[in-house]
């Protein structure tokens, strides 16, 4: 399908972006994709300048949250251009998230034209390292009916953040988080949602989250439903763990996101000759193994915080225990964070073929 392309004037921001001032999600640049979905196919695909769009207050999203997204970000190369990371991998799930919650598909294609095509549109607002350009497709149900059933209009649409630190407070260098361990809720369940990226997961988070940070901490850990009280992955990231050198996380049981990350890190330490095991520690064994020293780094992975270290582990309760001595990134988590980074801002060989080029960006 066609994009429509009506750029504005004034492509560059005003003054130069600073990533160690750009707070996370509140700076827009200024264009949008825009499609919408009417009589069983997308049609007027445009990239045109940011604008609010009306909706009827019947609109099925509001009332039965019919919604998926996906995040991925774009990065600055050495020579200028700008590189998105596995987008291929953030339309398929989109498609899956798509199905789950009964909404049409977005063609592979055209998901890739959207976010390569506007990351080039706004290339000028994708900060050097270590900023990016955070990238936000949606897709939202937009007939009006008071009824819960399935929409037959949607709007699918991508905004894009110039990106600096995720983690306010925290810097992204030694980059180490304290995380909230959730024994009072859950967020996923066999035959839920979990595994896909629709806002309901989100909302049912925030009233712990806001716990989390008015307790001076900055994530949520959450465990499964079962009696074991297994650990899944936080709020929004996979965790991981280093136990005797091997990396340990959680297995893709359709409770925890298949995050990209999740995936990237995994071949990475695969590649490093690390170790790496899918197992879901009870929250009995965890603290075992964090207590006796076995387990010596956590990590929080995902598109927005990289790799970030978790420093300690606090519990409703008050209790707070400290994973390995650590007061940044461990030192295999700071391995698989350096690697990563590497390939993403193309200083290291791109070997698995991860990166995709925005057209003709140029700095
Ligand atoms: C709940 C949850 N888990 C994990 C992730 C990490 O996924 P990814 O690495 O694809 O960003 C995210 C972020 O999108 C998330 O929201």
């Amino acid at each position: 399908m066609q994009i429509l392309r009506n750029l504005t004037e004034d492509l560059a921001p005003a003054a130069p972006l600073d990533p160690s001032s750009i707070a996370f999600g509140k700076t827009f640049s200024p264009h949008f994709f825009v499609a919408d979905y009417r009589n069983g196919e997308w049609a007027g695909a445009r990239i045109a300048p940011l604008e609010s769009f009306s909706l009827h207050p019947g609109a099925l999203v509001l009332h039965y949250a019919q919604e998926v997204f996906e995040g991925m970000k774009a990065f600055r190369q050495p020579d200028g251009g700008v590189a998105l990371f596995r987008p291929e991998m953030n339309a398929r799930r989109f498609q899956a998230s798509a199905r789950r919650m009964a909404m049409p598909t977005v063609e592979e294609g055209l998901f890739l034209n959207a976010v390569l095509g506007l990351a080039d549109a706004d290339h000028a607002w994708v900060m050097e390292y270590p900023g990016s350009l955070y990238i936000r497709p949606a897709m939202i149900a937009t007939q009006p009916y008071i009824g819960v059933s399935s929409s037959n209009e949607y709007k699918f649409f991508v905004v894009t953040l110039p990106a600096g630190k995720y983690f306010a407070n925290h810097d992204p260098g030694p980059g180490a988080v304290d995380v909230l361990v959730a024994e009072s809720m859950v967020r996923a369940w066999p035959g839920g949602t979990g595994n896909v990226k629709t806002a309901a997961n989100y909302a049912m988070t925030l009233q712990i989250t806001a716990k989390a940070i008015a307790a001076g901490l900055s994530q949520v850990l959450f465990l499964d439903a079962s009696p074991e009280r297994r650990v899944e992955e936080l709020g929004g990231m996979n965790v991981m763990f280093v136990e005797d050198g091997g990396l340990v996380t959680p297995p893709l049981g359709g409770t925890i996101l298949p995050g990209i990350t999740r995936d990237s890190v995994i071949t990475l330490a695969k590649d490093e000759g690390i170790a790496v095991r899918e197992y879901a520690y009870s929250l009995v064994e965890l603290i075992a193994r964090v207590k006796s020293g076995q387990i010596t780094e956590a990590m929080a992975c995902g598109t927005a915080a990289v790799v970030t270290g978790i420093r300690t582990l606090c519990f409703e309760n008050g209790l707070r225990l400290p994973v390995g001595n650590a007061r940044g990134r461990g030192e295999i988590s700071n391995r698989l964070f350096e690697q990563l980074q590497g390939i993403q801002y193309g200083r290291q060989p791109d070997k698995f073929g991860w990166l995709r080029r925005a057209a003709s960006a140029q700095s």
